[in-house]
């Protein structure tokens, strides 16, 4: 019997920019997302709080059925991935799986650049970690990468509140800071999966020379091909196009912005862990 579903979770409502690039390509599975928003944003938390928070959100997914979790969520992805990997799946069921966004991008992110100089925008808890950096040398050893912290940016989404001139202000100063590095940059990596939701008021301060990734599509192309790979995960999904919406903080706030966001209606459900 068909009984897994596949999670989605992240500190807030970023992740649906992962979940909707997703649900593009793998449209027949049924998910289940999770947003942290009472305890967003992550970004400027401790590895030990950021995987203590990511730890009960993984749990909590697993109760929900489901085998196979994503960690849509960059700072999660750096700063509890593989604590949760080596630590709790061994605990948890051989069958339960849990991934993250991180490698995924790493592996294909020097093909976008001639150049071969990268500029990374993240939270503080990503671009602290490092974690980009160590990943990517693995599959481009050439490439220079060159990060900016942007730690003003979740806050303003999570408030609703970046449509405006105060976000504007924000993204040009990252942006000037993180171009001052090098002259070289050809490619910007949205590396938070909230930032795709202001793409364009960034893509409005850049030089028409240089792109903006986003991880939405990148992410979702490689769950395909694990899915692909692993055949005894893929028989085991439910396929009913059902999509389920839960959230730690006030279910009608998530529900309004994630609408919007969305493009489509979202009734959100409150948990508590
Ligand atoms: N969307 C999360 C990320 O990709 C935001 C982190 C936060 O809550 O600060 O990093």
């Amino acid at each position: 019997m068909n009984k897994f579903v596949i999670g989605i979770f992240d500190s807030g409502i970023g992740g649906l920019t992962i979940l909707k690039e997703i649900k593009k390509y793998l449209p027949e599975y049924d998910y289940i997302y999770l947003g942290d928003n009472a305890r967003a944003p992550y970004g400027n938390h401790s590895f030990e709080i950021v995987y203590e928070f990511t730890r009960q959100a993984i749990r909590w997914l697993f109760e929900q059925n489901c085998s196979l979790i994503i960690i849509a969520c960059n700072t999660a992805s750096a700063k509890a991935l593989r604590t949760i990997q080596q630590n709790d799946l061994p605990h948890l069921g051989s069958e339960k799986k849990v991934l993250g966004v991180i490698r995924p991008t790493t592996e294909i992110i020097g093909d976008f650049s001639t150049t071969k100089h990268i500029g990374i925008l993240g939270t503080l808890g990503t671009i602290q970690s490092r974690s980009y950096i160590v990943e990517i040398e693995k599959f481009f050893p050439d490439l220079k990468i060159f990060q900016q912290a942007s730690p003003m940016l979740v806050p303003l989404i999570e408030n609703n509140e970046f449509n405006n001139l105060a976000c504007d202000y924000f993204i040009e100063k990252y942006l000037q800071a993180l171009l001052n590095q090098s002259d070289k940059i050809d490619t910007i990596l949205l590396a938070c999966t909230h930032y795709p939701i202001i793409y364009q008021q960034i893509k409005k301060f850049l030089p028409k020379n240089i792109q903006l990734i986003q991880q939405g599509e990148i992410v979702a192309k490689s769950l395909q091909k694990y899915l692909e790979r692993h055949n005894e995960i893929e028989i085991q999904l439910q396929k009913n196009n059902h999509m389920s919406f839960y959230t730690t903080d006030d279910p009608s706030k998530f529900s309004e912005l994630a609408t919007n966001f969305y493009g489509q209606k979202v009734i959100a459900n409150k948990i508590k862990f």
